[in-house]
């Protein structure tokens, strides 16, 4: 039987991997399922949950990853627990692959298979699997809604008997998924929705959602979107002139959304301290890209800074601030990529190790760093 196990992640985590629905599923497919006691319950998934869909409850984590095949978590576990799995067992997590060092050595170490969640191919058939898809969408929803609680306005016109309130400008720069999400919450909340992102193909979604989109629309900019389908780093020049558009744009508008990221570099930065000073009291910024060093300059990751009435919100977490469906969603792509390596009733995992989403996935195998994009330039001849 294979043995799929999750525990409790860490403080500032309210996620969980595993949802009484995918436990159920697992349990269908003829696996064993074990849940760390608690590990649910910041999502609002009880025990009594996990058992009634077939799962084992054990009261530590070292019980549940003891002998498992599979150790599923939101965050990286620790090694001493990835040790514990079964020899020819594996990690399946968000392991954070560009945040190398000494944790990620001691986990490699482990000699467990890794895999990173982040490294998903942008496929159809992997579309599924894809947590940071599942994940960012949530956060864009949810970067609307804590910014126009903190806005001390209404968002959208209301025309009543003593007066008119006026809708509110929101900005959203960067358009993929969690920008997405951002226009269309904030359009369903009666805003005027502007936004930008350096990839041409976004123009026509940022339309599509009843927004307007400005960008610097030069040849750089048509040539701005890798075969992977992520944001290039753009030029000096470029960004000189994004900067300019921007500052210009900023000033009138009362919440601003950033979402830009370009993987596993810093985010590139989009409002100075001087446009912050540009806006009007009581504006109020959301910084998506805080963990990954800011889009604004004043951000702060886990902070709400207040400079000169201008709000700047750095979460840490989003989509844990919906534990409830981020963990579902997450759960759910973990179960569908999983099933690449477990049949009905199987006694141990079967991978296909051609399969280009395992391929794209797997991080590390018998201690050593099997992935391309974490591997020296001059080994894989990659820029
Ligand atoms: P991301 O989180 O890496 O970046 C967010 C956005 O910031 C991107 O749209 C990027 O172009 C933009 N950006 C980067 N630098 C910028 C700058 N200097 N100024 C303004 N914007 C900047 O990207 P995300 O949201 O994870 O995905 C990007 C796209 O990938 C999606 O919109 C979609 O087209 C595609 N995708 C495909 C999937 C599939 O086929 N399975 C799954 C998910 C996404």
């Amino acid at each position: 039987m294979v043995t799929v196990a999750t525990t409790t992640e860490p403080v500032g985590e309210p996620r969980v991997a595993i949802s009484p629905d995918t436990a159920k599923r697992l349990s269908g497919l003829g696996c064993t399922v074990k849940i760390q006691t608690g590990a649910g319950l910041r999502s609002h998934f009880s025990d009594t949950a996990y058992r009634e869909a077939g799962a084992d409850v054990v009261d530590t984590a070292d019980a549940a990853a003891s002998g498992a095949n599979l150790l599923l978590q939101v965050t990286r576990p620790p090694p001493e627990l990835t040790s514990q799995l079964a020899a020819d067992g594996g990690v399946v997590a968000m392991l954070e692959p560009y945040a190398t060092g000494p944790e990620l050595d001691g986990l490699v170490g482990a000699g467990r298979l890794l895999f990173s969640m982040e490294f998903m191919p942008r496929t159809t058939r992997a579309q599924a699997m894809d947590v940071l898809s599942s994940q960012a969408n949530l956060a864009g929803y949810k970067a609307v809604v804590d910014a126009s609680s903190l806005f001390e306005q209404a968002l959208p016109m209301m025309m009543t008997a003593a007066g008119t309130v006026p809708a509110a400008r929101v900005f959203v720069m960067g358009a993929g998924v969690a920008g997405l999400q951002a226009i269309a919450t904030a359009r369903r909340l009666g805003a005027i929705v502007t936004a930008t992102d350096v990839r041409p193909a976004t123009k026509e979604q940022v339309a599509s959602l009843g927004a307007k989109f400005i960008a610097v629309e030069n040849e750089e900019f048509l040539a701005a979107q890798t075969a992977a389908g992520y944001a290039k780093p753009m030029s000096e020049d470029y960004q000189r002139q994004q900067a300019e558009l921007v500052a210009n744009h900023v000033k009138s508008q009362d919440i601003v959304v950033t979402t830009a990221q370009i993987p596993g570099r810093q985010a590139p930065r989009l409002i100075s301290r001087e446009m912050v000073e540009s806006m009007k009291p009581g504006s109020v910024i959301v910084d998506l890209a805080a963990t990954t060093g800011g889009n604004c300059e004043l951000t702060q990751a886990g902070e709400t800074v207040d400079h000169n009435g201008v709000r700047i919100v750095g979460p840490k977490n989003l989509p844990g601030t919906v534990s409830v469906n981020a963990s579902t969603l997450y759960a759910k792509n973990l179960l569908t990529f999983i099933q690449l390596m477990i049949e009905q009733d199987a006694d141990a995992l079967k991978i296909d190790w051609e399969d280009d989403i395992i391929q794209g996935t797997l991080i590390a195998r018998d201690g050593q760093i099997v992935h391309a994009n974490l591997l020296p330039k001059q080994e894989n001849g990659n820029a």
